[in-house]
């Protein structure tokens, strides 16, 4: 693994440069080599460097996985610094353009972009694993009117696992295709039907005649006409939604759906804790965020005043800012796009001017240019979902139906990876030592 490189040209004539980090223990005088494989070192090497023999060895410790890489990927590339996000190589933007969102779906799971037939069968096979057991409707149907749809998709998701024993045979190829059509078919129709319970409006079943995005729609708004018909720019734009968040590598949930995934557990026990992290405003909760701080300033006249607050660490301006984009999210940029479109059909979202306003005062603010805070996916997402007609508490579950995808193909990355184990960090422990136990009476 270990690579040598001469560099000529040096003051002394060649230089040896060696791919391994050299440390030295100033606790016992000792030198290490270390190798670095693909700008890594590994964290378990650092366990040869002790002070004794007795000594557990050196470890490494990074709240929050800010400089850590917790697995190999070939999924989704991102530079955050110059706002690149690529699928298996193909840029976000082309995706967006001229792919769908099941195409694109297949294209993580599968590594490769389908041929012609193999769409059809893969269009095929999700489209006729739509429909739910019907149980599952009376299982929704116990949830109170005003239950938060994110908590019912949740729920019901865990709930498939005990509907689909064979799930839990993780390690069958066949079993894994069946789960993974299982899951992207059924998302969108749970959460379908999450919304028209909270409306207390009659479920309407899955159309195969109509494409994902625009079956979705069906499900969501179909009234007392015999068959619905999808607008065609809103079908498109769901689906460019649905492409643009099928995917962010190694962010919360998808950490969530590998960490619970390496204890070997059936996928859908996996997905459901997965949706639990995207349902934090930090993360996917944060569209319904945007929405409701939005709401909350209410006009543009507004918007200096609660910059003013967010500078003063009083609030965070939600939708800007992002772990690994330091740039402006290329995802945002799309987005921004597809309002527009939206808008056409739809008029105009009156939160749109505030939220324009956001943008130009952040992006010239000194506060917001040094942090490299930008937009995010999730600035202009909730407005389109807003015009489109659904209600905030919907915004996340929208992005978990888009984000199955990827959730699947990391978990199967995760799985045929022979380096992977079950996900264990370890701890620095500050707490006390030994202590005896207290009798309650002599507690103070
Ligand atoms: N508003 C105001 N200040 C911010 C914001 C924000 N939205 N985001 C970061 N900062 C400041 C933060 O206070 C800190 O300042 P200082 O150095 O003075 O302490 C600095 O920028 C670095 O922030 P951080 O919290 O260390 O950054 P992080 O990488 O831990 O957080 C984040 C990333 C996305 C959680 C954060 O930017 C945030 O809370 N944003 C708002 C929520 C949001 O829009 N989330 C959606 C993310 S995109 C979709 C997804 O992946 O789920």
């Amino acid at each position: 693994m270990e690579k040598t490189t001469s560099l000529a040209g040096s003051a002394g004539g060649t230089e040896t440069r060696r791919d391994t980090l050299t440390v030295i223990d100033n606790r016992t005088g000792k030198t290490y080599e270390l190798p670095i494989v693909h700008g890594c070192i590994r964290a378990t090497d650092l366990r040869k460097i002790k002070v004794d023999e007795a000594d557990f060895g050196l470890m490494s410790y990074d709240p929050a996985f800010l400089n850590t890489a917790c697995c190999i990927s070939r999924i989704t590339y991102i530079d955050g610094e110059r706002g690149i996000l690529r699928y298996r190589g193909y840029p976000i933007e082309e995706l967006a353009e001229k792919s769908t969102f099941l195409e694109t779906a297949y294209l993580l799971i599968h590594g490769e972009l389908p041929t012609r037939s193999q769409l059809e069968d893969w269009t095929y096979n999700i489209t006729h694993h739509t429909f739910i057991h019907e149980s599952i409707k009376k299982f929704l149907d116990g949830f109170h009117y005003d239950a938060h749809p994110m908590g019912m998709l949740i729920s019901t998701v865990a709930a498939l696992s005990t509907f689909y024993v064979e799930a839990k045979d993780i390690f069958n190829p066949e079993s894994r295709r069946k789960q993974t059509y299982r899951l992207l078919g059924k998302m969108p129709t749970i959460a379908a039907f999450a919304y028209r319970h909270s409306l207390g409006l009659p479920y309407v079943y899955p159309d195969n005649d109509l494409s994902y995005a625009g079956n979705f729609l069906n499900m969501l708004f179909k009234t007392t006409e015999l068959k619905y018909r999808p607008n065609p720019t809103l079908e498109r734009a769901l689906d460019v939604l649905f492409i643009l968040h099928a995917d962010h590598e190694q962010n919360c949930s998808t950490n969530a759906m590998r960490s619970v995934g390496s204890s070997h557990v059936d996928p859908y026990s996996a997905t459901a804790a997965a949706c639990a992290a995207l349902y934090g405003p930090l993360h996917g909760g944060a569209n319904e965020a945007v929405l409701r701080m939005l709401m909350e300033i209410g006009s543009v006249s507004r918007v200096p005043d609660y910059i003013r607050r967010v500078k003063a660490g009083e609030v965070r301006l939600m939708g800007f800012g992002h772990r690994v984009y330091k740039n402006y999210d290329p995802r945002a940029r799309i987005i921004k796009q597809v309002a527009y479109e939206v808008f056409d059909v739809m008029g105009r979202n009156p939160l749109l001017d505030i939220a324009l306003e956001i943008e130009r005062i952040a992006l010239e603010d000194d506060y917001f240019v040094t942090r490299k805070l930008y937009p995010n996916v999730d600035f202009y997402s909730g407005l389109i979902y807003q015009s489109m007609g659904l209600p905030v508490t919907m915004f996340p579950v929208l992005f978990a139906i888009a984000r199955t995808a990827g959730w699947i193909a990391q978990w199967q990355e995760m799985l045929a990876d022979p380096e992977q184990k079950i996900a264990r960090p370890r701890q620095v422990y500050l707490g006390y030592g030994k202590r005896e136990y207290i009798p309650i009476d002599q507690r103070v």
